[in-house]
């Protein structure tokens, strides 16, 4: 039970987290469904992130998101992890229970298939999937979408061993493969991923021609204002459709606000919200 004098407390933890978005959209959800709550930001480095977590916990907070770069050792600091969060070894929620315990999510990837299916329209069995990059972003998105029933999942990575490694530890959940960039082979691609952070660097892996036609949805998880150079590839190859994070990123928060709260949150108005602001 909350009363408006004291609102449960919530927060994001990261470093850097000051441009983050959770505050707004958090905020947003709460007021939207009545919930009486206020969401901080928290920035601590790696060496201070297992002491002030459990300080924040031991001092009242119901819950918290995490970010780069604490996901995996979030999933080492909580008592139990869900399947999802297991699969992904990587936590970006943690609720506190009845019990003093804490519950380790992973609602990165069923943001992810959210907003495709549900925000995009795009329905994934049978479909063909490219994947760029091979590093946590790519395993926290990889179970929900072999859950979908696509033909073909092919992670292409740099550092091929990485992408080889992903494939071993997921093969059990559906058709899964791995190569190096230049190998990626066509036809074109139902849905192309950017999961790389060459975008970070203002980079975009060279790629062999073949893989975009006007039917692709081409999806980079990054988000920002502009075009990245993952999206400005993708539009002079003429993709059906170019999409960044910002679906993703509400829908992992609405997962995350559904957790904590038992509510499920309104998404369009917020997404909305932040495409006008943005
Ligand atoms: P994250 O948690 O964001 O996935 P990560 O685990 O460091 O971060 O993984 C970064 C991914 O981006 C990796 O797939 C990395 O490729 P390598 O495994 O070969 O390092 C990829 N990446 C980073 N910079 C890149 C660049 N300039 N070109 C291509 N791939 C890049």
């Amino acid at each position: 039970m909350t009363d408006s004098a004291n609102p449960d407390q919530y927060g994001l933890i990261g470093h850097p987290v000051e441009h983050s978005w959770s505050p707004f959209i958090h905020g947003m959800f709460a007021k939207e469904s009545n919930q009486n709550l206020v969401y901080r930001l928290y920035d601590f480095e790696p060496p201070q992130f297992r002491r002030e977590t459990l300080r924040l916990f031991a001092g009242g907070i119901k819950g918290l998101n995490i970010t780069l770069p604490h996901k995996e050792a979030a999933a080492e600091l909580v008592n139990v992890l869900t399947p999802r969060a297991s699969r992904a070894q990587a936590v970006n929620t943690i609720m506190f229970r009845d019990d003093s315990s804490l519950l380790g999510d992973n609602t990165d990837g069923i943001g992810l298939t959210r907003d495709l299916a549900g925000n995009l329209g795009l329905e994934l069995a049978r479909k063909r999937i490219l994947i760029l990059g091979a590093g946590g972003a790519t395993r926290g998105i990889l179970a929900p979408l072999l859950e979908r029933g696509p033909t073909a999942l092919i992670i292409a990575n740099r550092t091929v061993a990485r992408a080889a490694a992903l494939v071993m530890a997921f093969k059990d959940m559906g058709p899964i493969s791995s190569c190096g960039f230049s190998d990626i082979e066509g036809p074109p691609y139902d849905l192309i991923v950017n999961a790389t952070s060459a975008s970070l660097q203002g980079q975009m892996p060279e790629l062999p021609p073949g893989l975009v036609s006007e039917d692709t949805v081409c999806y980079d998880l990054a988000y920002g204002r502009g075009h990245t150079p993952f999206t400005m590839w993708a539009k002079t190859l003429y993709a059906g459709r170019i999409c960044k994070g910002w679906g993703m990123l509400v829908e992992q928060a609405a997962e995350a606000f559904e957790l904590w709260r038992g509510v499920r949150p309104n998404t369009h108005t917020v997404l909305e919200a932040l495409t006008r602001k943005t």
